[in-house]
């Protein structure tokens, strides 16, 4: 398969970051046909891509016409089947082990077996992924970053079996949305979420000493490190129950007590806090 040749991509998974993902494509050129359980989770995402894109439209980065183009290259469907003559997958479905296998399973039935399935996961074990399919060399991580229109990086994963050819294809995709892509090998967090959650993770257990407030905490990084937002304030976006499954992929996967998650998480994940998604986390939004 060749980049030229890839027209039409499947995204499977509409929540915040096949949203991003579906609008980066589409925006970019390409026919996206995207799937989700039930209608109310596809009408739920095609409205963040259309908030998304009338942003665009009020800052007049792009026309009112040019949006409704955008928008009308993504098809919405309930069936995976559906994504029967799609070029290219990106899957970006909850991060949950059973979930994942059921849809690589199907997606290895029904896609031709020249179509590269990358995943998204931000911690599942990318050779895992591939071992579930009959075309381990055609599966990929394709990690992009939230919030996916923003942020250039993708972080392309090489599991085990992973050929040169679909790297090559995936990278070349990648430059093509217009995004910086970074290839590391398949390992308990890749890079991103080896080097970041271990830092959120620290903020949290400073919280929970009581040594400073989390507006103090985040202030802190923020002024002092230059980051864009606080660690409390990014795992909010990023979602705690994420934040805490990562953790426990890298303490379980490496055995090292170093990535233990703080107890504070633990607590608000069981309590529900899981940030800007429940309005709550952190902080409070609206
Ligand atoms: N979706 C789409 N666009 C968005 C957006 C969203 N959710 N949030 C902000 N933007 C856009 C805005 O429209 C604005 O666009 P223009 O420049 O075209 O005007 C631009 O981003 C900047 O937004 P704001 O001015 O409102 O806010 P800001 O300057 O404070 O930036 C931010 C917001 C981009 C989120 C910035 O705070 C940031 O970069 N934060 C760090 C994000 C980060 O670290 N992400 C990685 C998380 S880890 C991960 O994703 C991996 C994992 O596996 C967990």
């Amino acid at each position: 398969m060749k980049l030229e040749d890839v027209k039409n991509v499947g995204v499977v998974g509409f929540g915040v970051m096949g949203s991003g993902i579906v609008q980066v494509f589409a925006q970019s050129g390409y026919n996206v046909i995207v799937r989700d359980i039930n209608d109310e989770a596809l009408k739920k995402g095609l409205s963040v891509v259309e908030k998304n894109l009338g942003r665009q439209v009020e800052k007049g980065k792009i026309s009112e016409e040019q949006k409704k183009e955008i928008l009308s290259r993504v098809k919405c469907t309930t069936a995976l089947e559906d994504l029967k003559d799609v070029d290219f997958v990106v899957e970006a479905v909850v991060e949950l082990e059973d979930v994942k296998k059921e849809v690589f399973t199907v997606l290895d039935k029904v896609t031709r077996s020249d179509v590269i399935l990358s995943s998204n996961t931000s911690s599942i074990s990318i050779t895992k992924i591939a071992a579930w399919t009959s075309r381990p060399e055609k599966v990929v991580g394709m990690h992009f970053m939230n919030p996916v229109p923003v942020m250039k990086l993708v972080e392309v994963i090489r599991g085990l079996q992973t050929s040169e050819e679909t790297l090559d294809l995936v990278v070349k995709l990648s430059e093509k949305l217009d995004k910086v892509p970074i290839v590391v090998n398949d390992s308990p967090g890749f890079v991103s979420n080896r080097v970041l959650m271990p830092m959120i993770n620290e903020a949290i257990w400073t919280l929970y000493e009581g040594v400073a407030s989390p507006e103090a905490i985040d202030g802190i990084m923020k002024l002092g490190m230059n980051h864009p937002m606080g660690p409390l304030a990014l795992a909010d976006l990023i979602g705690l129950d994420t934040c805490l499954y990562i953790l426990n992929v890298l303490y379980e996967g490496f055995g090292d007590p170093k990535y233990r998650p703080c107890p504070l998480l633990i607590k608000m994940v069981d309590a529900g806090y899981l940030g800007r998604k429940t309005g709550k986390g952190f902080y409070e939004y609206k």
